[in-house]
């Protein structure tokens, strides 16, 4: 390897493949390792990917030398042990969302990567789609102009994708609302700052397999004075979306990241009106992700999504469930 390099290594690959076709592009990054459980599906893809290591024990990796980066893609109970481990052994981490499964969880990853002064992301990808850019800039370049409501939603049926064991079925080792839902509050966040109190409420009437509610209405209190709703449903009967809306005191944006256009209505034009605005696909966002991970540890900058940031989605979403477990507002808890 190049001493110019990252020597990489994926663990998990399902989502772990998108990590692995990103490290294979990347000029600064070299696949080194890839680790499943699933001995035919590690041996496939190292002999198809001409990977140097495959292995389905993922403690084999922790020490090698020719490794500084780990991404974490097994689900999301087994993040907290995995992401601890290689910070320890002084590698940089990017963890798949969530950040983790419990609040205590991300507390142990933060402090690892603090301890060991490496860094630590956590894969929020819809960061790094370039619609959800361009609105993450408008709401703050002054085009919509004060943003004052967001509203996210995060809605997708789980029925057929259970995962490897139907591990997402298992209360103990997934929240949906945790587990996917934390796309539409990461992306809230991300809007808006940090959260000052939830009120949600959820139901049940479509997954019987899945434990808890495939439901779910969260309502926001910012700290900045902005509130917001962000909606996941695990059960719906409708297509897959991830959506966005933003309003501000110029103008309001709706978009997702499914349809090829997003709607735009600005005061200064005709608040009456939507303008159709053209926007491209989700289809990099992963490589982007990873280019700017490389380039945090290459230019020792925090990434976009730290572990912090990380923890106070995870935190939202508990807070979140708290809440529909009493029917009370719960505070957020934003120190990590
Ligand atoms: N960013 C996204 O949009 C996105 C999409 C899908 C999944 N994810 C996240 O990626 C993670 C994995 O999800 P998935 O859909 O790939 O799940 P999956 O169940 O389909 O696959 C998980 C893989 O991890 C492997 N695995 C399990 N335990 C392991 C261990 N101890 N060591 C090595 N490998 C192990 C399994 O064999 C399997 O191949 C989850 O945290 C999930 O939330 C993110």
């Amino acid at each position: 390897m190049s001493a110019s390099k990252f020597g990489v290594a994926v663990i998990g690959l399902h989502m772990g493949q998108a990590h692995f076709l990103a490290a294979l592009d990347h000029p600064q990054a070299e696949l080194v390792a890839v680790c499943d459980l699933d001995a035919d599906l590690t041996s496939s893809t190292q002999a198809r990917y001409n990977v140097p290591v495959g292995t389905t024990d993922w403690t084999e990796l922790i020490d090698r030398p020719d490794i500084q980066i780990a991404s974490i893609c097994a689900p999301d109970w087994l993040h907290r042990e995995m992401t601890c481990a290689f910070l320890d052994a002084g590698k940089h981490v990017m963890v798949e969302k969530p950040m983790a499964h419990t609040v205590e969880d991300c507390e142990a990853m933060v402090e690892a990567a603090r301890r060991n002064n490496r860094k630590l992301m956590v894969a929020h990808v819809c960061r790094f789609y370039s619609f959800f850019e361009d609105a993450k800039r408008w709401s703050q370049d002054g085009t919509l102009g004060e943003v004052y409501y967001v509203e996210t939603s995060y809605l997708h049926n789980y029925e057929q994708i259970g995962g490897v064991g139907n591990w997402r079925f298992d209360a103990e080792k997934r929240h949906p609302l945790v587990g996917g839902g934390c796309h539409a509050i990461d992306l809230a966040r991300w809007i808006c700052g940090d959260a000052e109190e939830v009120h949600a409420y959820g139901n049940h009437y479509n997954i019987p397999v899945q434990q808890w509610e495939d439901m779910i209405t969260v309502n926001v209190k910012f700290q900045n004075g902005a509130i917001g709703r962000i909606l996941n449903s695990s059960g719906c009967q409708r297509p897959y979306n991830i959506d966005l809306q933003i309003w501000g005191t110029k103008g309001t944006l709706q978009g997702d990241n499914t349809q090829d256009t997003a709607l735009l209505s600005l005061r200064e034009i005709d608040r009456h009106q939507w303008m159709r605005v053209p926007k491209p696909t989700m289809a990099k966002a992963v490589a982007s992700e990873l280019g700017h991970f490389i380039d945090c540890v290459v230019t020792d900058q925090t990434p976009l999504i730290d572990g912090v940031d990380g923890a106070k989605t995870v935190a939202l979403a508990w807070a979140a469930i708290e809440s529909i477990r009493t029917g009370q507002p719960v505070k957020c808890r934003n120190e990590f």
